[in-house]
């Protein structure tokens, strides 16, 4: 067994944790053009009980860059949990049988840390329900070392659904274990839970809420921005509501800094205008690839 059990929630790591995950991503960049045989006896499941692009394809392009094999499948319909009413419990105990690591996405809050209670083989979060998305938000914060340099010192605004995505409650808790600014911008029906907020704070993270496109993107190093969760609303009447009030347009690029880089996590729909993907401030399409290479770090460190 590697450096990690199991990656599970944010809040497991620590800041050395998460060093130590962002500099054996750097070492992975060489490793990922030329290719490894170092996981080439090892087996990942991929397990997506809801659906994915990125997650998915760079999990598997990771595990096969570092030699090993991946089996799974990408939709719950076509797994006996979907199609025949197997419990998550019986589904790890049946595939720990057959893989040495599982990879899961599953639509329930806490779904990942229960399916580790029942794995004896390492198990990894790839998004579980609204709650987090922890490999996502290391490869935005290796995003932003590579891109800007470093994190500490810098001013970033978390933008969009702050509510129901789950993108924005891991990096909110990552970003705090460093000494930056963080924005919180959204409308009022998709500010961030007062208890995350709360949870940040106490670890030291200097934020401010705002609820406007224009106080967002001003003044800021990073602006990460996110779409509006619809397959998370009780109500799709609400979603209808905010769905067009947190749109960044071309427009809003003379109110930022020359420098200012603006990322997403993706998928989008329309809350980045694509006339800003030809622009300098447009790096979500690189952080994509910074997705393999940090999926590479973490196959690494819990099965190298
Ligand atoms: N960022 C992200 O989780 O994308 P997918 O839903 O396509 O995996």
């Amino acid at each position: 067994m590697g450096e990690l059990q199991n990656l599970i929630s944010i809040h497991d790591l620590d800041r050395k944790m998460i060093d130590h995950i962002l500099d054996t991503a750097a070492e992975m960049e060489s490793v990922a053009v030329n290719r490894s045989k170092i996981l080439d006896s090892k087996i990942m499941a991929v397990l997506f009980f809801e659906p994915s692009t990125r997650t998915r394809l760079s999990f598997e392009s990771a595990m096969l860059r570092l030699g090993g094999s991946v089996i799974g499948f990408a939709e719950a319909g076509v797994s006996s949990a979907g199609g025949k009413g197997e419990t998550l419990a019986d589904t790890i105990r049946t595939v720990e049988r057959y893989a040495d690591i599982i990879v899961i996405r599953h639509p329930l809050d806490g779904s990942a840390r229960v399916s580790a209670e029942f794995s004896k083989i390492p198990v990894i979060n790839a998004g579980s329900g609204s709650e987090e998305h922890p490999t996502q938000a290391l490869l935005d914060l290796y995003s932003i070392r590579k891109m800007k340099g470093k994190i500490d010192g810098l001013s970033i605004s978390l933008c969009g659904d702050l509510k129901y995505g789950r993108t924005v409650h891991s990096l909110g808790m990552a970003l705090s274990h460093y000494d930056v600014k963080i924005k919180l911008a959204a409308p009022q029906a998709l500010r961030m839970k007062p208890a995350i907020i709360e949870q940040m704070k106490k670890s030291g993270a200097d934020v401010v809420e705002v609820e406007t496109v224009e106080e967002a993107v001003k003044d800021v190093d990073v602006i990460y921005t996110t779409r509006i969760q619809k397959e998370r609303f009780p109500d799709v009447r609400e979603y209808d509501k905010v769905k067009d009030r947190f749109r960044i347009t071309v427009d809003d690029l003379n109110l930022m800094r020359e420098d200012t880089i603006i990322l997403h996590p993706l998928p989008r729909v329309d809350e980045l205008d694509p006339e800003i993907d030809n622009t300098p401030h447009a790096k979500y399409f690189d952080q994509v690839y910074n997705g393999v290479i940090l999926r590479m770090a973490v196959l690494k460190l819990i099965l190298g």
